[in-house]
């Protein structure tokens, strides 16, 4: 199948269905969620992951919820929404777009909390396909912003994935990326592993591979290596939430790599919409950052590749100060303004090669 036509996520005839991201590259296997509980296991257990995506799978969560409710009166109906957000506000904490999803089908609900109960669910269901085709044009559109920082023979960097797994489709970062090869520009990209779930050696190379992007693998730790050789142009990387102040909340490893940026003289791009933008969180320590099974960290799979019995730190995310951000591209355009801002020698033009 080709990455256009693969579904991440999409609704049908009353049901969610998603591609099971746990079982790529080697098996394309869509898995039905029919309740809003299998909705959250999903996100919780990573069937579906990436900050936009997780936001969609919400929002359809509460649709299938509200769909199914057998509440005989508003009191108990409204009991019921309150439920359902909270189960499915509980599996991921830390990307902003899954409060942001929850938000907007309270709003709805609210709305029509004094309608006839068939329109209050015809209208939960249509806010969230809405959210579904508003990220895929977002996607488009931050594309279209990002790609003009991107050189033809440019070799490019990026983290975790991003792309069409991640989103309704296309995707943040790596639709950037996509949008240059689209362009014609002749590009390559460097993949890190993105230990210890590995969506970068997993999703991002998958995707890559479909599109004919020439793409070369590495494990997380020859980052620095490939920057001090300068074989890298520029980065670019998604976000899960970005404070008030810019700070920016990625896939562990990120804040690495942006050391590794200002070191070197790489410029960093962030790619993400403005729904990831939290202007309640005024900076990054505020930023709550979800800590996962640390079997995650010792297994391969089911394989121990490790002792188990040791402690394990696995935090799912780390926080990138804004003053390493190059520049945060969104759907609305690209915001300097909260950081340092770009040297002219910095952007579009790759690193400066003789520092
Ligand atoms: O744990 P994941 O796979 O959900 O983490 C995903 C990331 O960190 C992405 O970079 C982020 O969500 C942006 S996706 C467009």
């Amino acid at each position: 199948m080709s990455i256009a036509e693969i579904r991440t996520i999409q609704w049908r005839d009353g049901r969610v269905i998603m591609i099971d991201q746990r079982r790529l590259p080697h098996e394309e296997i869509y898995l039905t969620c029919s309740t809003y509980q299998e909705v959250a296991q999903a996100i919780q257990s990573m069937v579906i992951r990436g900050a936009p995506a997780i936001g969609v799978a919400a929002a359809m969560g509460v649709a299938l919820g509200i769909n199914a409710s057998s509440a005989k009166n508003k009191d108990d109906l409204e009991k019921d929404f309150l439920g359902i957000s909270e189960r499915l506000m509980a599996t991921r904490p830390t990307a902003v777009n899954l409060s942001w999803a929850l938000i907007r089908m309270k709003r709805i609900f609210k709305e029509y909390f004094n309608h006839p109960l068939p329109a209050l669910k015809e209208a939960i269901q249509k806010e969230a396909l809405t959210i579904y085709e508003e990220d895929i044009a977002l996607n488009r559109k931050m594309a279209a912003h990002g790609e003009a920082f991107i050189r033809d023979g440019f070799r490019l960097m990026t983290y975790c994935n991003t792309g069409t797994l991640a989103a309704a489709g296309y995707g943040t970062a790596l639709g950037v990326i996509r949008a240059a090869h689209e362009a014609g520009k002749r590009i390559s990209v460097y993949v890190c592993e993105t230990r210890p779930f590995l969506q970068g050696l997993r999703l991002t190379s998958w995707e890559l591979y479909k599109l004919k992007i020439p793409q070369t693998v590495i494990s997380d730790n020859m980052a620095a290596t490939l920057m001090a050789q300068k074989k890298v142009d520029a980065i670019f990387v998604g976000a899960d939430r970005v404070a008030a102040n810019g700070d920016v909340a990625n896939k562990i490893g990120t804040y690495m790599l942006a050391v590794l940026a200002q070191h070197h003289r790489v410029p960093f791009y962030v790619v993400a919409p403005t729904s990831t933008i939290d202007p309640n969180c005024p900076n990054g320590e505020e930023i709550p950052i979800e800590e996962r099974d640390p079997k995650e960290v010792t297994y391969l799979r089911e394989y121990p590749i490790g002792l188990t019995n040791v402690p394990v730190f696995n935090p799912a995310f780390d926080v990138t100060p804004a003053a390493m951000v190059t520049a945060l591209i969104t759907e609305r355009g690209v915001i300097y303004k909260l950081f340092k801002r770009p040297h002219e020698s910095e952007i579009n033009s790759g690193y400066d090669k003789d520092k």
